[in-house]
């Protein structure tokens, strides 16, 4: 199975990034933390700080991943073009965040990117990568 990990803006500060948030490990280290807990699955992992990119590579992802994890930081609560694009490609997504966005500002309660995903995991920290791996693993072509 072929799992692509897609980050949006500003998770590639993580760690010096309002940790007390966010937690204090960077972002290579979620990646690495992922990768051992990934089996046998391959994984791709991208961010991006650019929205027109997280648009490409959920489109890479519609042609050779079996499953789509997604942190869309800021543009989870604004995207119209990522939404489009979940909704475009043929295998399915979580959402994940480490924080939990309804328990913050009243701008991050709506999640535009929520309509377009099989479920949503937020608020566990890097813990929430793990639990979406488990998710999209289940999700994937071919089940279990
Ligand atoms: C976030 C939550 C978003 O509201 C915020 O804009 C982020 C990170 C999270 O992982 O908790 O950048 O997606």
């Amino acid at each position: 199975k072929v799992i692509h990990i897609i980050n949006g803006p500003n998770l590639n500060l993580l760690g010096t990034r309002e940790p007390e948030v966010y937690g204090s490990q960077t972002l290579e280290d979620i990646e690495a933390m992922v990768r051992a807990s990934a089996g046998d699955a391959t994984i791709v992992f991208h961010q991006s700080n650019v929205e027109g990119e997280l648009v490409v590579f959920i489109q890479e992802a519609g042609r050779s991943a079996d499953a789509i994890i997604l942190n869309p930081a800021a543009y989870t609560h604004s995207s119209v073009a990522i939404y489009d694009a979940l909704k475009a490609v043929p295998i399915p997504a979580v959402e994940v965040h480490l924080s939990q966005p309804a328990a913050r500002e009243s701008f991050r309660r709506r999640s535009l990117v929520s309509e377009a995903v099989t479920g949503t995991i937020s608020g566990f920290g890097a813990n929430s990568y793990l639990l979406g791996l488990q998710a999209a693993l289940k999700l994937a072509k071919g089940g279990g």
